[in-house]
């Protein structure tokens, strides 16, 4: 069994002793449409199966990291954080990997441009980010392979959110992980639209990570994920390639519906949707039989993103209280793999 320094040590080696005085980047959060579900090493965050995703193009996490004197700093959207709240201590416990000395702080100054009521997870773009900085401070030069390989040990999903547009997460199968990180696909979909409904601001009743655990332990369901996800990576990649929208939502929905399936059906059983869950899958299944090609996808949480195409925006607009983002709109941002697409 391998541990996250053994992993930092083969990447970085004798690299990470020159430092910067600042460094920054932009990472977008991203939606999975064939979602990562069930760890098979939890220290090192490799997953069960592969997984495909696409990036939010502006939206997402820029972060800075300088030198501190004392002790470490993390300042979220301006804030400062106390060292004891559980996003100060995983971002800690994640730079303890990269300290060039035990002395060495950090000076972490991370803003989210998500909208806080947007309900999407701010941990992927937040690890990617971070990952970035640290590769941008300490001067590193690493491939894009090996930063993604750094964000998945920050938090699994993170490995998807350092490319733009359509990412496939490749599972791997050694045991240090060396094999298992996201590669950018490289098909552009202009018309490809996400909106984002926010059900509920309320912090979620159990993390992903636990219920993840759970599902992956309990839930005799759970046996047959892999044979779906291998099916839908499939079906994906074949509607991306055709701009099938049809294909691509059902594909995603399908994909979403049945990961919710496996941990219901573990124990003690989770269930994230609240009666707006419900209520908004009937209108959208409505919608499709009056002949809206419209679709959804969730994470672990109550709220919805929709996928559809440009043409259909006017009708969503008009029956849901939605953000909609445009994955491949033109942007500027810090990212400096951007160009790898
Ligand atoms: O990266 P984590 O540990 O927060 O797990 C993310 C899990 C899902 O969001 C439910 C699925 C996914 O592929 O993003």
């Amino acid at each position: 069994m391998w541990n996250k320094h053994q992993v930092v040590e083969q990447i970085i080696g004798k690299k990470k002793k020159q430092v910067k005085t600042k460094g920054k980047a932009f990472a977008p959060s991203n939606i999975a449409l064939c979602k990562y579900w069930g760890k098979r090493d939890a220290e090192l965050n490799l997953p069960v199966t592969s997984s495909l995703s696409v990036s939010l193009n502006h939206l997402g996490t820029v972060t800075e990291i300088m030198r501190a004197t004392e002790k470490d700093n993390i300042v979220l959207n301006g804030i400062e954080l106390d060292e004891h709240e559980t996003f100060a201590k995983r971002l800690v416990t994640f730079l303890d990997l990269y300290r060039p000395h035990p002395g060495f702080k950090f000076k972490v100054n991370t803003f989210n441009n998500i909208p806080t009521a947007a309900g999407l997870a701010s941990s992927a773009s937040g690890f990617a980010a971070l990952v970035l900085a640290l590769n941008d401070f300490f001067a590193w030069n690493l491939s894009i392979q090996h930063l993604s390989i750094l964000a998945r040990m920050g938090s699994g999903s993170a490995a998807r959110s350092l490319m733009h547009g359509f990412v496939l997460w490749q599972a791997g199968s050694r045991s240090d992980g060396m094999d298992s990180f996201a590669k950018p696909i490289d098909i552009e979909w202009p018309e490809f639209r996400i909106g984002v409904l926010t059900l509920s601001h309320s912090e979620k009743s159990k993390s992903s990570r636990q219920a993840m655990t759970e599902t992956v332990d309990t839930s005799i369901l759970y046996k047959s994920w892999p044979a779906q996800v291998n099916r839908d990576l499939d079906l994906l990649l074949t509607a991306i390639q055709n701009k099938d929208i049809q294909l691509c939502g059902e594909t995603a929905e399908q994909n979403a519906l049945s990961m919710h399936a496996t941990m219901i059906a573990s124990w003690p059983p989770m269930l994230y949707w609240l009666p707006e869950t419900v209520s908004t899958l009937n209108n959208i299944w409505e919608m499709r039989k009056q002949g809206i090609p419209v679709y959804l996808t969730m994470d672990a949480g109550p709220n919805i993103k929709l996928m559809f195409e440009k043409n259909v925006s006017a009708k969503i607009q008009e029956n849901f209280k939605c953000e909609i983002i445009a994955p491949f709109a033109s942007f500027s941002n810090l990212n400096p793999h951007k160009k790898e697409r």
